[in-house]
């Protein structure tokens, strides 16, 4: 299939793609890492003392499917949809996303919850703690209808290819959102993608496309997780898994992603997956990779690619990723260098 990917379809992808405009609407999170040496136990518990260096932050959940596309598309119009607190951290997440050329036009203040923020502290490189500032209660009506507002009016005036939603279970994403998001993005023709948690009991028909990862569809399809079959045409358990999905979300398309085992795409009318095998030659950081995949696939596909051109794109946009270090994110540049280097001309 790679070799079979003209580098002039790809080329016209990514000029497509950079005309497009997408709304990410999901749990913003910032990352801080206060890093820093230690060389002694404090006097007042068993704990080390920290002289910080450097104090750096990131964006992070929701946020970081943003990144992913305005790197791999810095001209599309990218708006970030979510709740941050009337806090210093909300701040910063909001001009780290500004900076990164987001449209933050759709972000709520609501001053009854923080800023979800995940806080690292790193000690002669290595992590000591991990402090975790959020309130996962469901947001109160008032702030869903105020973002919903923006969202619709967005989708009715046109003015959105397609809709990412990134569920992390922290009280954003319910199931009126959801189906208020399908159905109006049905109505007007736009592409919606979901990364769904197994933890939020919500369900929702109609989606474009579902990318869990293996344990969160066997998860969200209620099945004991058994361990991956090496030829996954032949992994029954998981064929079980999708069959399960695309009856109770009726999604267009199920994008199940499997780690070294690359990724399997699903749909309800065809009789066996289209398995694309990993192409990540060196592994240094898996985290991320599933953002990557869901805006790689959305991004190209509302710029015009089929479903299985969107999925190898994915793939391969996710082997980059996991060979760099941290949660990180790749360009037309380097898909095209990997594209070419995996025979496509
Ligand atoms: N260990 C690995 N070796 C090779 N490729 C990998 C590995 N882990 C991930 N990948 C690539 O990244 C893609 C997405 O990874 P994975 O299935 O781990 O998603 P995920 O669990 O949603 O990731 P995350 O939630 O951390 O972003 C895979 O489809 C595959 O292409
Ligand atoms: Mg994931």
């Amino acid at each position: 299939m790679n070799s079979a990917f003209s580098l002039k379809r790809l080329f016209q992808l990514f000029a497509a793609s950079s005309k497009l405009r997408i709304a990410v609407i999901g749990d913003l999170m910032l990352d801080t890492y206060i890093t820093g040496s230690s060389s002694r136990l404090s006097q007042e518990a068993p704990v080390p003392v920290l002289h910080v260096r450097e104090r750096s932050i990131r964006l992070g959940g929701a946020a970081n499917v943003v990144r992913n596309l305005l790197a791999l598309s810095p001209s599309a119009k990218i708006s970030a949809f979510g709740v941050v607190g009337a806090d210093e951290p909300g701040q910063k997440l909001k001009s780290l996303l500004e900076n990164a050329n987001a449209d933050v036009c759709g972000i709520v203040v609501d001053p009854g919850r923080p800023t979800i923020e995940k806080q690292r502290v790193i000690a002669n490189g290595q992590q000591v703690v991990r402090m975790d500032f959020e309130n996962t209660a469901p947001i109160p009506e008032k702030t869903r209808l105020r973002l919903m507002d923006k969202l619709s009016s967005m989708l009715k005036d046109n003015l959105l290819d397609a809709v990412i939603v990134e569920d992390y279970a922290k009280g954003l994403i319910g199931q009126e959102m959801l189906d208020h998001i399908t159905s109006s993005a049905r109505k007007y023709g736009v592409f919606t993608s979901l990364d769904p948690n197994p933890r939020n009991p919500v369900r929702s028909k109609g989606f474009s496309l579902m990318t869990p990862n293996r344990s969160e569809a066997f998860a969200l399809a209620g099945i004991y997780c058994s361990d991956p079959v090496e030829n996954v045409a032949e992994d029954n358990a998981l064929r079980s898994v999708a069959d399960n999905i695309l009856s109770q979300w009726a999604p267009d398309h199920l994008l199940i992603t499997l780690g070294p085992q690359g990724m399997a795409l699903f749909s309800a009318d065809a009789p066996v997956p289209f398995v694309i095998p990993t192409v990540a030659r060196e592994v240094f950081d898996v985290s991320g990779a599933g953002d990557t995949v869901i805006s790689a696939y959305t991004l190209y596909h509302a710029a015009g690619a089929t479903d299985q051109e969107a999925a190898v794109i994915s793939n391969q946009a996710a082997g980059i990723v996991v060979a760099k270090s941290g949660t990180a994110t790749t360009d037309t540049a380097e898909l095209t260098k990997s594209f070419a280097e995996a025979g496509c001309r």
